[in-house]
């Protein structure tokens, strides 16, 4: 989408460096838009625990992107075993963020493919990793553009009852571009629905700790000339009760074969609040996101845990013009920093995919995805 009115992926090859990965540092939105080179395996990893890189298929394409990465230091690190050293990057890949089962499933993608196309020569297995890798991301932009079309309908069904009135679409975390490659997953009906000239507004929750909705989402809808306004976490279910909500779309970082739906924390809240006041609550998701494994999300979706730096601290720009970390609470306290929550799927209106919109069963999924029964 665009930033500074020029079209941008979150992730790319660099130009004539075939050695360097690109990416934007999120951590410095809003206040600074940085490009941040990834030469090595360890950068890609850090870039995925740190969160220079968020989102489930963001994180899902930069692993892959990392193992391409990891295969490009063969040489240098004198491996013997071009295979063994492939896996043994995807084992600390994997291990970097727990709960977006996209990374799982880039590793798992990349090592299958890799490991029938190339014979364990080195440089055919990165030539084999570089197009893979590529095909990852492209994929990635077409299932999220798909998304956007199927979930227009939605916001075109709601715009004609409101003559002209714009649609109030309430989102949590950021489920935008930012957090895959283009498009998003949650914005994209948004930003579909802007292309055709339907008025929309967005209630973007800060998301607090890490706040990537007022950092991230904010940022990117406003680069995109969508009207939007920023509410604290608590805000929703008051705009709900008085009317000031059409629909919520959020996105999600693993759903299980049931339709359960992990998602950054608050979600759960926002869901109920929905439920509660006849609240359309969809979700939007491309296929890599759907853990076919996992029968019961509430009770098997791992929850990644997050250090409580993150809540006592929070990042901002003072009136100096610097950016840093300011502490909000007291030294002595400790903090607890859940990072996901899970919504049953009883309180998914609707799951948004590549193939069309289904209920959130187990069901419903299986009809949209008939190769998983
Ligand atoms: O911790 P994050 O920022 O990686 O969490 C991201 C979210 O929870 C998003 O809403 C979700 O990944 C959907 S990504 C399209």
């Amino acid at each position: 989408m665009l930033v500074q009115g020029k079209p941008h992926r979150t992730i790319w090859l660099k130009d004539g460096d075939p050695k360097t990965v690109q990416i934007i540092d999120q951590r410095a939105l809003p206040h600074d838009f940085v490009i941040e080179d990834l030469k090595t395996l360890d950068d890609a990893i850090r870039a995925i625990s740190d969160m220079y890189v968020r989102g489930a298929p963001l994180i899902g394409a930069t692993a892959a992107w990392g193992l391409y990465l990891a295969l490009g230091e063969i040489e240098s690190q004198g491996v013997s075993s071009p295979l063994a050293h492939l896996h043994g990057a995807a084992t600390r890949l994997k291990a970097a963020r727990p709960t977006a089962v996209n990374l799982a499933w880039a590793c798992d993608r990349m090592t299958a493919r890799l490991e029938g196309k190339a014979s364990g020569q080195a440089g055919g297995l990165l030539a084999a990793a570089r197009a893979e890798a590529e095909e990852i991301a492209d994929e990635d932009v077409e299932i999220c553009r798909k998304i956007g079309i199927n979930g227009l309908g939605l916001i075109e069904a709601i715009a004609a009852d409101k003559n002209g009135a714009p649609v109030n679409i309430l989102t949590h975390c950021n489920a935008g571009w930012l957090a895959t490659v283009d498009w998003g997953t949650a914005t994209s009906p948004m930003y579909h629905a802007h292309e055709k000239n339907i008025p929309i507004h967005v209630w973007v929750d800060e998301t607090r700790p890490r706040n990537q909705g007022a950092s991230l989402t904010a940022w990117e809808l406003g680069e995109h000339g969508i009207a939007h306004t920023i509410i604290v976490d608590n805000a929703g279910g008051h705009l709900m009760q008085r009317g000031d909500v059409d629909m919520v779309i959020v996105g999600t970082d693993r759903t299980a074969r049931n339709g359960d739906v992990a998602n950054k924390i608050g979600t759960y809240l926002k869901a109920l609040a929905a439920h509660d006041n006849n609240i359309p609550f969809y979700v939007a998701l491309p296929s890599p996101t759907i853990d076919w494994d996992i029968t019961d999300g509430c009770r098997d979706i791992p929850i990644e845990e997050r250090s409580g730096h993150e809540v006592t601290h929070i990042f901002g720009k003072s009136v100096d013009g610097s950016t840093g970390d300011v502490l909000l609470t007291p030294v002595s306290s400790a903090a607890a920093n859940p990072a996901f929550d899970v919504t049953p799927a009883r309180l998914v209106t609707g799951l948004i995919t590549e193939r069309g919109i289904c209920e959130a069963s187990e069901k419903a999924l299986l009809g949209l995805f008939p190769e998983k029964a």
